[in-house]
């Protein structure tokens, strides 16, 4: 497979592809990068689960591969073309219980999509991605992929074929889907190259006992790798096939729909195929005929190609007081054709907002990434622009050693840059505690251009699970009002505060509006956990100040704060960011600005917790048992509350701890990690943060999280290493990012689903590796 995938490289490099980019940005923009961007620099996770080609998702006897493209196959395949209905259009999420679609396949692959799921990528759009990744990864032809599919809302019709339907029936499914006899044959060849057939779902097709892994191949009996290649017709044509559904017990059950799929035109289609370059050839026709079957409602995208200069989120940001903007961003230069090593600079030469020259930004090599036929290099550049003069579009210059420079200007158009209304990401913040209803809060702050008309307003798109263990994620758009506040030069912010759910908040995508012009695509999971007030960029850190003097002294001398009914105050204890006291940091409702120790306690009670605990003036913190590295501490708790000047609500690293209905502040019997789950072995606890996650990218987050459903949801997307954070949050990944192991004691939370089990804790993860 190595061989056949570097010539394909080969070949496809020698043609020359300098055809025009699509005019940026444009809908594509996301399925590109992860089409395109599996390696190296920025690289998305996308063919990872089928690299190698015979990738199993967890125990041998399964191939991603072969269950991608056999998902696709399913989705499409209860099409009425007849009626435009139905075709690639993930209906089947919503069908998986069907005897029509058994086995694990479907939910696995849904599972995997689901991740890579937004606004700009719908499932049945990274349906057909996953088909041609499967196809390419295993050595078959570059299928190419239009976007603009729109995923069902609810199940559709019945109809894929089985195994033991008639050949008619056969023959007017595929009719009914929009494939002549011919090109049935040359589609179900082209998808039972790889993968085969499981004994426990088709007894009658592979007998129990008879086959390595309970799994018959079509067209390998070595089980060695599987290999998009013409094996199936050639042996067919042959007279030694081995595949179990044209040979076997499959005849005398009547379920040999390959061999009789094949020999309908009296074996004219797959004598055909069993050439290798006409099977390659044929195979990438049908197979994305097959994809391009949506009801004509949809309007497909001329077929996704790597982008030859793509700037890579570019952002404009007020920069206090005002007078300049900062403008961030990269330049992706597709390097397959102009070779790395020969670029000597890539500059932009911008417009001002009044079409007038601007001047020139210099940018220098951010990194490098490849994909399965090309290759890219990035190059970040930041740039302080006057706020008056502005910006609004720029050409980009790319030098090539030997003197010629080339000059990309997005097809005339130039690459536009919206500067009347534009994220404030410093001021926005995704706060990582969630409150007593396990919601964020999420601010988004704007700035607008105040002589431009009109208001602001953020349209967030949300993720949300499905009930009924429905696996993949249903998109909520709300539109969020913005509230105006102050100005600062040409420019006034605006802000919108909204809580979200704290599950799959950090999936959530959003843009800043005002009217039809659009600050797009921005990621919650980019923004700061802290929202830093306009003009006091510096003080970002989020750790409390190792000095209280910045904190009003206390106004009162009272030593008896009031408590909740039946609380009691147990004292000043120390904390620290890297070992926290008490495991549960909450949000009071009225938030941090009305704390007192009794809505703490409160909310801690209402939680289900029996120790609460202030500190900092403003934090409140929860859980039934202290950390082992907690103390008594004589000084430090002399912070006011911020919600009640007379009371002490902790300190910088101090907490004031009390206790509900007797309870004491007792060290845990620590909830232990486990020596060997489902088969991952334990590694120790290590660092994590959410600017650079450790492991990733699927994600599971759930209120009764155990260590065993961590390691199922990881061993179903593929991955060989899987953490537990603060309790809830499973983390899936191939390999420990950097990061850096800490103190056994420090992953001291109970998983949320089984208490004697340790989750890690907060930005700390409880790591185990596939043995
Ligand atoms: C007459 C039409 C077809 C019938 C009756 C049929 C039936 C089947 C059956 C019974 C299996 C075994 C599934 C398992 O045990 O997990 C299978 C596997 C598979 N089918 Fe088909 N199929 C047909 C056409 C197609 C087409 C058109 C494609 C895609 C282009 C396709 C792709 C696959 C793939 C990739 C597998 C292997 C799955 C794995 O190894 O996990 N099939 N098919
Ligand atoms: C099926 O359709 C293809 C493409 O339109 C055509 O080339 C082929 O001859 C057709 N086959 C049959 C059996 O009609
Ligand atoms: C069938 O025969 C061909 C030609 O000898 C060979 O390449 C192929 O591996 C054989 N297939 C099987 C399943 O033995
Ligand atoms: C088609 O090929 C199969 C397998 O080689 C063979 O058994 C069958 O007789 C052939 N059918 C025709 C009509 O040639
Ligand atoms: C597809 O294009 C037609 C004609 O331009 C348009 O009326 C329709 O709204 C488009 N559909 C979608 C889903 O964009
Ligand atoms: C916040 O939490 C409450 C209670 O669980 C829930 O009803 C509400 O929908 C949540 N809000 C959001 C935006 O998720």
């Amino acid at each position: 497979m190595k061989l056949s995938l570097t010539l394909l490289a080969a070949a496809a490099a020698l043609t020359p592809c300098l055809a025009a980019d699509p005019t940026w940005p444009s809908s594509i923009d996301e399925l590109e990068d992860i089409m395109y961007l599996t390696q190296g620099y920025r690289k998305r996770t996308f063919t990872d689960s089928v690299t190698p080609c015979d990738k199993s998702p967890n125990t041998a006897g399964r191939i991603n591969a072969a269950e991608w493209i056999r998902t696709a196959f399913h989705d499409m395949s209860t099409a009425d073309t007849y009626n435009g209905i139905g075709g690639l259009d993930a209906s089947l999420q919503f069908e998986i219980g069907r005897s029509e679609n058994i086995g694990p396949a479907f939910e696995t692959t849904f599972i995997f999509l689901q991740t890579f799921l937004s606004v700009r990528s719908s499932i049945s759009d990274l349906l057909a991605m996953s088909m041609y990744t499967a196809v390419r990864a295993c050595g078959g032809p570059i299928v190419p992929i239009r976007a603009g599919r729109i995923d069902a809302t609810e199940g559709g019709a019945t109809g894929v074929p089985q195994p033991e339907n008639p050949t008619q029936t056969f023959v007017a499914q595929f009719l009914r889907m929009g494939f002549n006899t011919s090109e049935m044959i040359e589609v179900t060849a082209c998808g039972h190259t790889i993968g085969g057939v499981h004994a426990a779902q088709f007894p009658l097709i592979v007998a129990a006992g008879t086959q390595k892994n309970e799994y018959g191949l079509f067209d390998d009996g070595t089980q060695a790798q599987s290999k998009f290649d013409h094996g199936i017709a050639r042996d067919y044509v042959l007279g030694n096939t081995t595949n179990p559904m044209a040979v076997g017990i499959s005849v005398a059950n009547k379920r040999d729909s390959d061999g009789r799929v094949f020999s309908v035109d009296k074996n004219v289609t797959i004598k055909a195929l069993a050439d290798p370059v006409v099977f390659q050839e044929r195979c990438k026709v049908v197979l994305q005929k097959m994809i391009d079957v949506v009801p004509p409602t949809v309007n497909l995208t001329e077929p996704i190609k790597p982008y030859e200069i793509k700037p890579v989120n570019p952002q404009l940001t007020l920069v206090a007081p005002g007078t300049t903007l900062s403008f961030t961003g990269e330049i992706r230069v597709r390097t397959t054709v102009r070779a790395a090593d020969k670029i000597s600079s890539v500059k932009l030469v911008y417009k001002d907002r009044d079409g007038k020259a601007g001047g020139t930004i210099t940018t220098t090599t951010a990194g490098t990434g490849s994909g399965f036929d090309d290759s890219f290099t990035f190059y970040k550049f930041a740039a302080s622009i006057d706020s008056t003069k502005s910006i609004s579009s720029f050409t980009v210059e790319v030098a090539v050693t030997g003197g010629t420079t080339e000059t990309h200007d997005n097809n005339g158009k130039g690459y536009l840059v919206e500067d009347s209304v534009i994220l404030q990401s410093p001021q926005s913040c995704l706060e990582l505690f969630t409150d007593a209803d396990n919601n964020r809060t999420l601010t988004i702050v704007a700035a607008k251009r105040t002589a431009v008309a009109g208001t602001p307003a953020v349209d967030l798109a949300s993720l949300k699970a499905r009930p009924n263990g429905l696996v993949v994620p249903e998109i909520v758009h709300s539109t969020l009002p913005m509230k105006a506040g102050k100005a600062y030069g040409p420019y006034t912010l605006y802000s919108a505060t909204t809580k979200v759910g704290s599950t799959l908040s950090l999936r959530s995508t959003f843009d800043v509006t005002l009217g039809t012009t659009k600050d797009v695509f921005k990621r919650t999971s980019n923004l700061p956990n802290n929202c830093v007030p306009f003009g006091e960029e510096t003080s970002t850190t989020t750790a409390p100040p190792t000095s209280s003097t910045t904190v009003s002294p206390p106004t009162s001398t009272s030593t008896t704060p009031p408590q909740s009914t039946g609380w009691a105050a147990l004292g000043c204890y120390t904390d620290s960011t890297t070992s926290r006291t008490l495991p549960h940091i909450a949000s009071p409702a009225g938030g941090s600005a009305t704390l007192t120790n009794a809505l703490c306690q409160s909310t801690c009670k209402s939680l289900g917790y029996v120790l609460a605990g202030t500190e900092y003036s403003g934090e409140c913190y929860c859980g039934n048992y202290v950390s082992s590295t907690a103390k008594p501490a004589t000084s430090g708790c002399d912070m006011a509350c911020k919600g009640d000047a007379a009371e002490k609500c902790g300190g910088a690293d101090r907490i004031s701890l009390s206790g509900f209905n007797g309870a004491e502040a007792v060290v845990s019997p620590v909830p232990a990690s486990k020596e060997v789950v489902a088969g991952y072995e334990y590694k120790g606890c290590f660092l994590d943060s959410r600017e650079a996650r450790v492991l990733g990218p699927a994600e599971l987050a759930h209120d009764a999280l155990t260590l065993e459903k961590c390691a199922a949801f990881c061993e179903d997307h593929g991955y060989k290493v899987f953490g537990a954070e603060y309790g809830r949050e499973c983390w899936c990944g191939s390999e420990l990012g950097p990061t850096t192991e800490v103190g056994e004691e420090q992953c001291d939370q109970p998983c949320g689903g089984d208490g004697s089990e340790a989750c890690g804790q907060g930005d700390r993860l409880s790591v185990y590796v596939k043995a």
